[in-house]
């Protein structure tokens, strides 16, 4: 079964094509960050107005560069949600009408759905059950897989997500939007010795996260600092490190409690070489297995939708007429397959 996966939840449009039998065919990725640079983060309606200009020629592109014809589709897949509302209905809409006019299945995917299958691209994939650690710029997720659609939410943020607080944190030193990335590089510079932040909710017992006060207690120390270039590095730095350290405590705690020994770890924030060093280091003292998209599958991307809508559709789901778009969705409401 070849399907055409369309990710457009928040500000990258992703297309790519995944055949059951060849695997991976076709990818591209169009970003939107230098249209939301100037305003500091993603502006809703921007951003569902660029992916109504990028879609079809995007989709266009793959078909061309991997010598795919439309007539070769045998199931689309399109992000439904969590996500920005209209950039979802931009995908939704697209996708749902594509299927339609070439008389395929179309089935809606779960963006962290996706982010939790990615691995799954790579060579020597995960087998199930195994616990993922999905990290992105609106999701701190610890669940415990065992199969698809069979997921348990063990820990979850109460406040912000881990990807947001690298964003607000960078935003705060003055980095450019999108923080992350910049606030990791930034990092290598910084004197790991020289601050030391807390590693929030380490101390009691439970799998939830916290990560808004990191950034106050950031917030704090730029400004009784003398706001140097090592000052930011610095804190960068421990900043940097008092998330790693909490989201390997909280790993460790997972695998003891599961009792499971591979770990997945997925989302935007999987992209940070040091979170990936030290969890693979957590599981290989333990004699377990770590495994990673690669960097660019830890980010939205279209490789991901597909792969799920494969899974979904290959075992026969689709789903009607209807155009379906929803914002806010919890793993645990999906069905297993
Ligand atoms: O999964 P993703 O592309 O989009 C969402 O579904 O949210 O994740 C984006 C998030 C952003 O917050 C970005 O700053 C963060 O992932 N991110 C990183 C790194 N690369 C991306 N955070 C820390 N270190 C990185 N290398
Ligand atoms: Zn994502």
């Amino acid at each position: 079964m070849v399907i055409l996966g369309i990710e457009t939840s928040c500000d990258e449009t992703g297309i790519a094509v995944y055949d059951g039998e060849r695997g991976l065919c076709g990818h591209a990725l169009y970003s939107q960050v230098e249209l939301h640079a100037r305003y500091g983060g993603v502006v809703p309606e921007l951003a569902s107005r660029d992916h109504v200009r990028k879609l079809l020629p995007l989709i266009k592109q793959v078909f061309d560069s991997s010598n795919i014809k439309s007539s070769d589709i045998d199931g689309v897949a399109y992000t439904a949600g969590p996500g920005l509302v209209g950039a979802l209905l931009v995908g939704a809409a697209a996708g749902r009408s594509l299927a339609w006019a070439w008389g395929v299945p179309a089935v809606g995917v779960h963006h962290m759905e996706g982010h939790l299958l990615a691995p799954m691209l790579e060579q020597d994939p995960p087998t199930f059950p195994f616990l993922a650690l999905l990290v992105s710029g609106g999701h701190t997720l610890l669940v415990e897989v065992g199969g698809i659609g069979r997921y348990r939410v063990l820990g979850d943020s109460i406040d912000d997500a881990v990807g947001e607080a690298f964003d607000k944190t960078a935003s705060l030193l003055g980095l450019p939007y999108p923080g992350g990335p910049a606030l990791a590089k930034l990092a290598l510079d910084g004197n790991p010795d020289r601050f030391r932040f807390p590693r929030p909710m380490t101390d009691r017992p439970g799998l939830d996260f916290s990560f808004s006060g990191l950034k106050t207690f950031a917030l704090n120390t730029w400004r009784n600092s003398e706001q140097s270039g090592q000052d930011r590095a610095d804190i960068a730095r421990a900043f940097e490190d008092a998330v790693i350290d909490t989201m390997v405590i909280k790993c460790r705690r997972a695998l003891q409690e599961t009792g499971l020994a591979t770990l997945v770890i997925a989302g935007g924030v999987g992209a940070n070489i040091r979170l990936r060093e030290r969890l693979s280091e957590l599981l290989r003292s333990q004699g377990g297995r770590a495994c990673f998209p690669r960097p660019e599958f830890c980010t939205d991307n279209g490789a991901m939708i597909a792969y799920a809508g494969w899974c979904r559709l290959a075992a026969g789901e689709s789903e009607g007429l209807g155009i379906r778009a929803t914002p806010r969705w919890s793993l645990e409401d999906l069905p297993a397959v």
